[in-house]
């Protein structure tokens, strides 16, 4: 049975209460709905929204700690985003932003979590085909106290992946709360590829947060819940920003990351500038392609090549150009999707880069899906009702019941999905279990996005639109299917199904 509402949010309140989560001076007034406190007074903007374009970043972009040892400790741990060190953060090793993790591809998986928290919680590896029972399906959880041995075989191409809670109707707020990082796969090749690497291949999480008064606030109404819980702060790295970073004049290879619970970015670079599109969320197109901005949705990642080699002494700033406003985020009590805001200024050395690089032709050719070799179809229609109700985001009629069965696949079958949006939100729908091809959008191949070429295991659908995909599955386990807004997600839309 799905909790109303009501319930749900009580519930998020107790545990934020309970976590320790910010100090959230607006949460003794918290049964009036309405705006969150996040807005007027947030320190970073006085109630204006993100940061205004042209606004100097808050600090030198700080590179994810990479995980040492095999264990993931998820604990209550502390945070700064510029007001100070404070209380209430979720974090794996006490971390904030979480370890970045590097496998081998075609070696295995071998992590331990310890669950130090309150309440339960679990771990997915998001584009990973993982094992039966270790995928982080949301009943798969581990209790308070508990721990787990996650471990299977990484056959995946290399590329930019990550990891996150997934516990059932729990996954936004924990994820929120500080438990997100990337995961990169790597087979050793990319010098030989032509990619940078070492400190020309940058990391970068993203992920907006509402902060007030220095401190992290959750706290969805009813309306945050119908457009996602959306922040009036981006991070990056974990550190409130725009930030800098000081860079070579060459090409620099960045990993973008959207681990933001609903915001979808859409980055591009100052001046109107050029940059090279070269992997999606199941890694290296079949060639760089040239781009002057990419919709990034939550979940989804990329990796592009900046051509610093003539900027030397310049000031290159990634921002989050303003895109059509999509949805009704206006009822939100945040700054819709769509609004401009900076993210990261690129301080290029004043003199040449050694060895500079170049801007690769070609990778590796993609085998794309025969769509004459479908087996199955299926059709997922997506839609929201605006009431003031709980259960407002389903699939084809119905919301995520952990004990049903939604649909079987066979391993080994090639399907083709349907996702048709039926109403005026987005809705960034994600596949465990295996990596896609995005066949069409509103059944145009023409219609396609830049992303829509690579290995994909997140796509936008957007507010009236359909998208086709193809797919097939080679490890048999119980996977889900779901919006990755994750206020979407916890609010029911989700569908289980099973690989036989
Ligand atoms: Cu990144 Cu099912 O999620
Ligand atoms: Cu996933
Ligand atoms: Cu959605």
């Amino acid at each position: 049975m799905h909790r109303p509402l009501f319930e749900n949010r009580r519930q998020f309140l107790s545990n934020v209460a309970m976590l320790g989560l910010a100090g959230l001076t607006g949460l003794a007034g918290c049964g009036g709905g309405g705006d969150a406190g996040g807005m007027n007074g947030g320190m970073n903007m006085g109630g204006a929204g993100l940061p205004s374009p042209g606004v100097t970043g808050s600090g030198v972009l700080r590179t994810l700690s990479v995980l040492s040892g095999n264990t993931l400790t998820a604990a209550a741990g502390r945070y700064d985003l510029g007001g100070g060190s404070r209380d209430g953060a979720n974090l794996y090793n006490g971390l904030w932003p979480s370890p970045l993790i590097r496998l081998a591809s075609g070696g295995v998986l071998d992590l331990t979590l310890q669950n130090q928290l309150n309440e339960p919680t679990n771990i997915h590896w998001h584009g990973l085909a993982a094992a039966p029972g270790m995928d982080g399906h949301p009943m798969e959880v581990v209790a308070a106290g508990a721990s787990r041995r996650y471990q299977f075989p990484v056959f995946e191409r290399p590329g930019t992946y990550w990891y996150h809670p997934h516990p059932h109707q729990m996954t936004a707020r924990q994820v929120y709360s500080g438990l997100a990082g990337m995961l990169i796969i790597d087979d050793g090749n990319d010098a030989r590829r032509g990619l940078p690497t070492g400190a020309r291949d940058i990391a970068l999480v993203l992920a907006d947060k509402r902060v007030s008064n220095g401190a992290l606030v959750y706290q969805p109404s009813v309306m945050d819940m119908m457009t996602g819980w959306m922040g009036n702060v981006l991070t990056v790295n974990g550190m409130a920003g725009p930030v800098t970073a000081n860079v070579d004049a060459a090409v620099i290879r960045l990993r973008l990351l959207n681990a933001s619970n609903s915001r979808i970015l859409n980055p591009a670079l100052s001046g109107g500038r050029v940059f090279w599109l070269t992997a999606t969320d199941g890694g290296l197109l079949a060639a760089p392609v040239p781009v002057t901005s990419v919709l990034l949705a939550p979940g989804e990642r990329i990796e592009v090549l900046l051509d610093l080699r003539n900027e030397a002494g310049q000031r290159v700033r990634l921002t989050s150009a303003n895109f059509a406003a999509m949805g009704n985020s206006m009822m939100g009590s945040a700054p819709p999707h769509g609004s401009a805001f900076d993210v990261i200024d690129f301080v290029v050395a004043n003199t040449a880069a050694v060895n500079p690089g170049t801007i690769p032709a070609t990778f590796s050719p993609i085998a794309r899906f025969d769509p004459a070799a479908t087996t199955v179809t299926r059709v997922f229609e997506l839609t929201e009702m605006n009431g003031m109700m709980a259960g407002q985001h389903r699939i084809n009629g119905v919301l995520y019941n952990p004990a049903r069965v939604d649909f079987l696949v066979r391993r080994g079958d090639q399907e083709r999905w349907q996702f048709i949006n039926r109403g005026m939100e987005p809705h960034p729908m994600h596949v465990h279990g295996t990596q896609f091809q995005v066949l069409s959008r509103d059944g145009s191949e023409g219609r396609r996005l830049a992303t829509d070429f690579g290995w994909k295991d997140t796509v936008l659908v957007r507010p009236f639109e359909s998208v086709e995909i193809a797919l097939r599955f080679v490890v048999s386990a119980n996977y889900v299917l779901h919006c990755h807004n994750l206020e979407h997600e916890d609010d029911g839309m989700m569908l289980n199904f099973n690989v036989v």
